[in-house]
This record gives structure tokens, sequence and C-alpha cells, in this order.
């Protein structure tokens, strides 16, 4: 985390996980977090929208319900809010280390690239919510549309947003791109269609610059 006052002699890092639906960053969350268990880090694994008693509730009403797009922006916030109020922030406060499923790279993704939101209105999202809080790093895995979408499983009912099509998920996709052109010092992107051993040697190499 960076530039905030409960930074200051705390050893805790804040790592986010990104990636349109299907693009595999699930199955690395727990590699990460054993990675960093057996290096002697207290983890604590979240999620977003959700985390907390309040935004497990939003979680299910943005998943499963269809809304003005504003509303479900501002709802994201408001999940991350309470996340950071209630995770986050105490978290990196005890020096422990944070992963969590997403952040706010996800709402540029989905409500600016994949709904069109302007992006000046979730920047000023992004400032409300956290001016002095980034994560350390981020985590963007990265897979052609047509790999994401064949991983998706197709034996359960799909969410809201999985629910969307080939272009929705390319202007996601686009926008993550985006994202990690303009903060290349935060986000890595990492090429999600190698094999998982290559994926982890990867994520090993990154995850260690950061103890
Ligand atoms: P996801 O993280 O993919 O969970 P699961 O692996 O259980 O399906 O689901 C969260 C969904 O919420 C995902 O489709 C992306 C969407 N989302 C947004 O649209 N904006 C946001 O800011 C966040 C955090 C998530």
């Amino acid at each position: 985390m960076k530039n905030s006052p409960i930074d200051s002699g705390t050893t805790g890092k804040f790592i986010s996980f990104e990636g349109i639906d299907g693009a595999g960053k699930s199955t690395h969350i727990g590699f990460v977090t054993s990675w960093l268990e057996n290096h002697g880090k207290t983890v604590v694994s979240s999620r977003e929208p959700g985390g907390t008693a309040v935004g497990e509730k939003l979680r299910e009403l943005l998943l499963h319900e269809k809304m003005h797009l504003e509303t479900e922006a501002l709802l994201m916030f408001a999940s991350r809010r309470e996340h950071i109020a209630q995770v986050i922030a105490p978290a990196l406060a005890r020096g422990d280390w944070v992963l969590s499923d997403r952040f706010t790279d996800a709402s540029f993704a989905y409500q600016g690239g994949g709904r069109g939101l302007d992006l000046a209105k979730m920047e000023a999202l992004e400032q409300w919510v956290h001016p002095h809080l980034q994560p350390d790093l981020t985590l963007l895995f990265d897979v052609p549309l047509d790999v994401a979408r064949a991983r998706l499983d197709a034996t359960r009912t799909l969410d809201k947003f999985e629910q969307e099509q080939a272009d929705f998920f390319a202007a996601c996709r686009n926008e993550y791109l985006r994202r990690a052109a303009q903060f290349p010092e935060r986000i890595v992107v990492i090429d999600s269609s190698q094999s998982i051993d290559a994926i982890r040697a990867r994520l090993t190499a990154i995850v260690e610059k950061l103890l």
C-alpha cells in the first residue's frame, strides 16, 4: 500500500488478482496464499464484491439483479469501502498480507469497459473511496476471449456478468490492458494461457520481489 498513514512501520502488502471471467485467477490465489504462508506470512484472503457481511449482501444483489449501470458502479464501490474499512486497512496495519480476488481495476474493466460508464466517473469514485490506497501489486491474468469462454463451467448456473456476450468481455479485457499500460509499476500481466507450472514459476518470481 502506498502513501497511507497506516503504511508506516508495517510490513504487510496488498495484492489484487484480476482478469475476465474464465481467465483462471481463482486457481492461482490459493497457490500464492500457500507460498506466502510457507514463507512465514500471515495472509488474509478476501474478495470483491464481498469480503464483509455487508459486502456479501451487496454481492448477491450485484451478481443476480439487473440495475442501472451507475447503481452497479456505486454498489461495487460501496462494497469496496466496507471491505477497506473492515478488512484491508486493519490487516495491513497489523502487518498481514492481503490477497483480494478483484479490486478497483475490476470496476474499471467491467463497469467502465464492459458497460461503458464514463471513466471520469470511475476515477472520481476511486479518488473518493481510496485516495491513498492502491495494491502494492496487481496480478492481471490475461487470456484470449475464446479460451476464457471455454473455461467457464457450463455445468453451473452462470451469474449476471458471466452471462454477458463476447463483446462485453472484449471491452473488459481491453480496459484491463489499458490500466496495465497506465500503471506498469503496479500491474503485472500474466499470460494465463500458459501451463499451470509456467504460471506458478512466474508468480513465485514476481511475489518473491515483494518479500
Ligand atoms: P468473480 O470474482 O469472477 O467470482 P467467481 O469466481 O466466484 O465467479 O465474480 C465477480 C463478478 O463481479 C465478476 O464477473 C466481475 C464482477 N465485478 C465487477 O463487475 N466490478 C467490480 O468492481 C468487481 C470487484 C467485480
